[in-house]
């Protein structure tokens, strides 16, 4: 059996179109389709695919493992590329994606036991080859956004990069330093995957230890927050599921990882000069906003001022290697511990920008967010009255300040005294959650708006 690349090309173009982690849906783009690796011949073909897509601005290159199969298979039907042509004469092959069929997932964990290097793709162990669980079958998380994940047992999970760029990815790359340090903080990694290909190194995936029986942090918060709610007349240090002391701990949790992310990657400073580059383009960020979202005018003074307190700071100001994308759905409490996932930085930047220094009260701008976003969001169902108002800006405000205070405990700056940096870092990213929300849920706009009113002194 064989397939011609031109007819891979052809049905990847309809079946990427539905994909959660193809971002060029709303862009017209060309599709061309290339074979990486050839995993396995028997009993099934299994492939590493790219699949180029160009667009008018430029090109981006996606990972497509697939498995080739004589026969169409029932079970698989959710995980259906295409049927394509025999180009050895032979009935149609049927292709699936293979990291929803379990009779083949196991292949790159047996690579990685073996440390096996194929067709240029070198399969990494990071661990005894006992660890690696070759012999559990593999679930793909359902809630995938922009990479696939597959849970095998309850041992590991590996998480395949969709989208791919030249350059180790950051996820990795944290992972194995911070490992390395002892972080408590992260989970071990037990592999990765990488590509040999146009003279450079691509990540293609990663092994991790599975954290089981682990809730992760938006769950935990907005079922505090729906506790709260029940309970008409209690204030949230009364409520049963009060989420302060969680928080506190998260904030110790956080300025751990950041101190080990210093340690491990060294910290800079920013002058006064990067400091007006950032003002500048966090006032160009609301520029664009504000044409998008008109709502913004209201507040686009204020979110100035704090802009320009921004670009004056007096003395210096520390800068390091970050999260970058940190909230509550990035972060699982464990039965011992508070651990953070996902390095991989913000997903629209590319990897020497999700490399560079930047202040760690970014992260913690990210996190507060996070715990506005867990508050708010049941009233846009629920219908919100001036009561449930005020007791999700409580629930918020209690669980900011226990986040701030743990992280303070834990040896981050205190967010308190770095007052100015972090109200710009807030801004800027609900002045982002602002056009996100005007283009994708307008009925969720007032959360970063009513944000952006406490932080431009408008409300
Ligand atoms: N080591 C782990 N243990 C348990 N669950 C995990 C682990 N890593 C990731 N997950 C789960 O998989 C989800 C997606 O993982 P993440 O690394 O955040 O990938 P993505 O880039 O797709 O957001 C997480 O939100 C979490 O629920
Ligand atoms: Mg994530």
């Amino acid at each position: 059996m064989r397939v011609d690349t031109t007819e891979v090309s052809r049905v990847l173009r309809d079946w990427m179109a539905h994909q959660r982690w193809f971002a060029g849906k709303s862009r017209a783009s060309t599709i061309e389709a290339r074979l990486l690796a050839t995993l396995a011949d028997q009993p099934y073909l299994v492939q590493i695919w790219l699949a180029d897509v160009s667009y008018a601005e430029g090109i981006e290159h996606y990972q497509v493992p697939l498995v080739m199969r004589a026969e169409a298979v029932e079970q698989l039907s959710h995980a259906f590329v295409g049927s394509v042509p025999d180009a050895d004469g032979g009935p149609p092959i049927e292709l699936y994606d293979a990291l929803h069929d379990k009779e083949v997932t196991g292949l790159w964990l047996q690579a990685m036991v073996d440390e096996s290097t194929v067709d240029g793709v070198s399969f990494v162990r990071a661990v005894d080859p006992e660890e690696i669980p070759v012999s559990q079958s593999s679930l793909a998380l359902t809630s995938e956004q922009s990479n696939t994940s597959l849970v095998f047992g309850d041992d590991a999970i590996l998480k395949v990069f969709r989208r791919l760029e030249a350059g180790l990815n950051p996820d990795i790359e944290i992972h194995a330093a911070l490992g390395k340090l002892g972080g408590r903080h992260v989970a071990k990694l037990m592999g990765h995957v990488s590509a040999e290909l146009d003279g450079q190194t691509w990540s293609l995936a990663m092994l991790q230890e599975f954290m089981t029986t682990a809730s992760d942090g938006w769950q935990l918060a907005t079922s505090s927050v729906r506790d709260l709610m029940a309970e008409a007349d209690l204030h949230a240090e009364e409520a049963g599921g009060d989420f302060a002391a969680e928080a506190h701990r998260l904030g110790v949790s956080t300025a751990e990882v950041h101190a080990d992310l210093a340690t491990a990657f060294g910290a800079t400073v920013l002058d006064k000069a990067d400091l007006a580059d950032r003002a500048a383009a966090m006032n160009a960020r609301l520029t664009a906003a504000l044409i998008e979202v008109p709502e913004l005018a209201e507040v686009a003074a204020g979110l100035r001022a704090a802009y320009s307190e921004f670009a004056d700071l007096p003395g210096q100001v520390l800068a390091q290697r970050v999260h970058g994308d940190l909230h509550l759905g990035q972060v699982l409490r464990t039965a011992h511990r508070w651990v953070i996932l996902d390095f991989e930085g913000e997903p629209a930047k590319t990897i020497s920008d999700r490399q560079a220094h930047d202040s760690p009260i970014r992260d913690v701008a990210g996190m507060l967010r996070s715990f506005d976003y867990a508050a708010r969001h049941q009233l846009i169902d629920m219908g919100s009255t001036p009561q449930s108002e005020f007791r999700a800006a409580e629930w918020a405000e209690r669980n900011r300040t226990a986040f701030c205070a743990g992280y303070a405990e834990g040896g981050g700056q205190d967010p308190q005294e770095a007052a100015a940096l972090l109200r710009a870092f807030e801004a800027d990213k609900a002045v982002y959650e602002s056009v996100y929300e005007a283009r994708n849920r307008p009925n969720w706009l007032p959360i970063p708006l009513a944000s952006l009113h406490r932080l431009a002194g408008t409300s």
